[in-house]
């Protein structure tokens, strides 16, 4: 088998998915090949050095990936990036600064990734705290109108104030403007986190005028190509002392006495917990150091996508799209979207109907309810793309 173009970086994925058209980069992204030579490094760090393979982990490979993530957002602190096995442990560490006080106010959007969705629904269950949400449903049509009812909302000086840099389900994306036009509204008692998990890594992101204002979150599962146990934040500056700690948090002073008050790094290091898998990392740090030394920029590879989505739209059956009654869900001049398209059927069971067939001919997506969600990546080309909308076109003929 042979790869042309970017493919020659993963062709143990790609043999993995022989005869298959994965379209779903968005939900699980190929790995590049040095990913696995990472993972074995990391075991052999271990075989050589069992618990002093600590040190090289705190001194050389988690600031490696500090450095890949700020160069990525364009942030200059990588000191105030942390990690965890995921972003919901990081999210919740959050929430924990708000344990012991009086109450809690936490405003967010009608669009949240599951992991957010329930435990703010869980949270709102507790008298004390006030769970407010804005309807971005319909943001792909009406930005201002959604922006504008955030900005009101805001007024009120919530606690708490969360909302995706890309929503997971629909690919559809604020702006670096956008997002800061909406942090100006936000008052100094309220602490605004981004969820940028669709965002990181695939949309060219400029965190530089947020630094310091805002937290951040994502991750290596997507389009960081590194898997899982890379959830990371930006943390703003400050002395922060979340309730929910682990030793991590106070890592760097553990051969000191333990005082009787519980110390924490004055960097991103204070939201650490505890003991972590870090080989994710190490898969993270190669993908990373392979792009950049191949010119592969977050800008260069986001390009490279839009071409795809573009050829894609630009060929996708009208038969397709009529015939089974779905409603596209993204701005068809596509000029600020997510790495994935998203249309969304009359019914759920119209939904699983075309994921399955489109399955039988070998082309994965995923689904999200009752919308399907077509991810693209550095791993396919245009010619993936034509055989896809082909199967498309057969998909479509045979149901009417
Ligand atoms: C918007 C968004 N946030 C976060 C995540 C991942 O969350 P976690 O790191 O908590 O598993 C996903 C995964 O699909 C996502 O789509």
């Amino acid at each position: 088998m042979t790869h042309s173009d970017h493919k020659r970086y993963y062709t143990r994925f790609l043999n993995g998915h022989e005869g298959k058209l994965h379209f779903a980069a968005h939900s699980h992204h190929f790995w590049p090949d040095v990913t696995r030579e990472a993972q074995l490094r990391y075991w052999d760090d271990t075989a050589l050095a069992s618990d002093e393979k600590w040190n090289k982990i705190f001194g050389e490979v988690i600031p490696k990936a500090q450095k890949h993530i700020a160069d990525i957002l364009k942030l200059k602190d990588p000191n105030q990036i942390v990690f965890a096995p995921n972003t919901h442990e990081l999210s919740t560490r959050l929430l924990s600064l708000f344990i012991g006080r009086p109450g809690l106010s936490i405003l967010t959007t009608s669009n949240e990734f599951h992991s957010w969705r329930r435990q703010i629904l869980r949270l709102s269950e507790i008298p004390e705290i006030n769970v407010s949400i804005v309807s971005s449903e319909n943001f792909m049509r009406d930005r201002r109108g959604v922006i504008n009812d955030l900005k009101k909302e805001l007024a009120k000086k919530p606690d708490v104030f969360f909302l995706s840099q890309v929503f997971f389900d629909s690919g559809v994306a604020f702006t670096d403007d956008e997002l800061q036009e909406i942090s100006e509204a936000v008052e100094a008692q309220t602490i605004m986190v981004v969820d940028g998990y669709h965002g990181f890594a695939a949309i060219p992101t400029n965190l530089s005028k947020l630094e310091g204002k805002i937290f951040y979150l994502g991750g290596g599962y997507k389009y960081g190509q590194g898997g899982e146990g890379v959830g990371f934040m930006v943390v703003p500056k400050g002395h922060w002392r979340p309730a929910y700690t682990g030793w991590f948090a106070e890592y760097a002073h553990l051969t000191k006495p333990a005082g009787a008050q519980v110390g924490y790094s004055d960097d991103g290091m204070a939201f650490m917990g505890a003991t972590q898998d870090p080989s994710g990392l190490y898969r993270f740090n190669a993908a990373w150091d392979l792009f950049e030394s191949e010119g592969l920029s977050v800008e260069a590879i986001h390009t490279y996508v839009r071409e795809l989505q573009q050829e894609f739209l630009k060929g996708i059956p009208k038969s397709f799209i009529a015939g089974h009654n779905l409603t596209p869900l993204f701005d068809l001049n596509l000029g600020w979207h997510g790495h994935f398209l998203t249309f969304e059927a009359a019914t759920l069971e119209e939904a699983e109907g075309i994921q399955e067939a489109l399955k039988k001919v070998s082309v994965l997506i995923d689904r999200r309810g009752k919308r399907l969600r077509f991810g693209f990546g550095l791993y396919q080309n245009k010619a993936d793309v034509h055989q896809v909308l082909e199967r498309l076109g057969n998909l479509a003929v045979k149901s009417q």
